[in-house]
C-alpha cells in the first residue's frame, strides 16, 4: 500500500500550503478521480483488491430487447473505495475549508461515474440483436480529464451559509453549485510572476497561442509583457513512405516548418 501513503501526503499538503482557490478545487477533484479510476481498474484486472461485480445492481437501462448483465467495470467499488480512504480523515472536521475539499473529492468521483460508459455487444441471428450483453466500461482517465477541465472553467464561487452545513453561491454565480461542479471560496493569486510562496512559477518562457484570446493565448498568459515568435524547420525521417514489392518501405525526409511563440 505505498501509493496510497503518497496518494495521502499530497493531499494533505494541498490543503496546507494552497488557499481554496479554483486551482486548489481541481487539484482535489482529479486526486479523487483518480483514486477511483485506478481502485476500479484494479478490480477489473483482478489485482489483490477483494471487489467482485455486483450482478444485481443493473444499471438503468432503456433497452427492450432481451439482455444480459456482463458485470464490471465495477465503478461502484472504486467510488466507495476512493470516498473511504480520501473522506476518511477529515470525517470529524465539518468547518467550511473540509466542506470544500469534500465537495471536491465528490465532485472528482462523479466525474469518473459520468464518464462509465455501457458497452453492449449484440447476439443472435445477424444484425437482429436478439439478445444483448451489456458492461460497463472504464473512458481513458483524459476523458475524466477532460471533464474536470470543464468543471474547472465553470466553478462555481462559494461562501459559508449561516448554519455552517452549506454553501451558499456568492457574486456573480446565481445557482447553487451542483453534487459534480468545483466549487471555491477564494481568488486565484497572480500567477504572472515567480512566487514560490503560492507555488507559481510565472508565465516566463511559456509557449503561448497567438490567435486564442483563451488562457492559453499570448495575450492573457503572458500578462501585457509581449512574446517572442520563432520559426523552427523540423526534420521528419519517416515521411511520404511506400511499400515496394516486396518486400521494401521507402521513406522520404520531410521538412516541416513549425511556429512557436513564448512570453517574454
Ligand atoms: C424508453 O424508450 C421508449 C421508446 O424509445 C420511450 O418511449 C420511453 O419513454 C423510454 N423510457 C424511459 C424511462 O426513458
Ligand atoms: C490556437 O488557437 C486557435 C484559436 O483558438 C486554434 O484554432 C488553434 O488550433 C490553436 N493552435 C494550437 C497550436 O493549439
Amino acid at each position: 500500500c505505498r501509493i496510497k501513503k503518497a496518494t495521502k501526503i499530497v493531499v494533505f499538503s494541498s490543503i496546507l500550503i494552497f488557499a481554496d482557490t479554483r486551482e486548489t478545487g481541481f487539484v482535489n477533484a482529479i486526486t479523487s478521480a483518480g483514486v477511483s479510476f485506478s481502485v476500479t481498474k484494479a478490480c477489473s484486472l483482478g489485482s489483490s483488491i477483494s471487489c467482485y461485480c455486483d450482478p444485481t445492481k443493473l444499471p438503468d437501462l432503456n433497452i427492450t430487447d432481451r439482455w444480459e448483465w456482463a458485470g464490471c467495470d465495477n465503478f461502484q467499488f472504486g467510488y466507495l473505495k476512493s470516498k473511504e480512504f480520501l473522506d476518511d480523515w477529515f470525517r470529524k472536521r465539518r468547518d467550511f475549508k473540509a466542506m470544500l475539499l469534500s465537495h471536491n473529492y465528490e465532485a472528482g468521483r462523479l466525474a469518473v461515474t459520468n464518464s462509465m460508459r455501457i458497452i453492449c455487444k449484440c447476439h443472435g441471428m445477424s444484425g437482429t440483436c436478439n439478445l444483448k450483453t451489456c458492461w460497463h466500461k472504464l473512458p481513458h482517465f483524459r476523458k475524466v480529464g477532460d471533464l474536470l477541465k470543464k468543471q474547472f472553467d465553470g466553478a462555481v464561487k462559494v461562501m459559508a451559509g449561516n448554519d455552517g452545513k452549506r454553501f451558499i453561491p456568492e457574486g456573480a454565480t446565481i445557482k447553487d453549485p451542483r453534487k459534480q461542479d468545483i466549487v471555491y471560496s477564494e481568488e486565484s493569486p497572480n500567477y504572472c510572476l515567480p512566487n514560490k510562496k503560492i507555488g507559481s512559477l510565472g508565465t516566463r518562457g511559456r509557449e503561448c497561442n497567438r490567435t486564442s484570446m483563451g488562457v492559453e493565448g499570448c495575450k492573457l498568459l503572458c500578462c501585457e509583457r509581449g512574446y517572442d515568435t520563432m520559426v523552427y524547420t523540423i526534420e521528419r525521417d519517416n515521411c511520404n513512405c511506400r511499400f515496394y514489392y516486396c518486400c521494401k518501405i521507402k521513406c522520404q525526409i520531410c521538412q516541416e516548418k513549425r511556429t512557436v511563440s513564448r512570453c517574454f
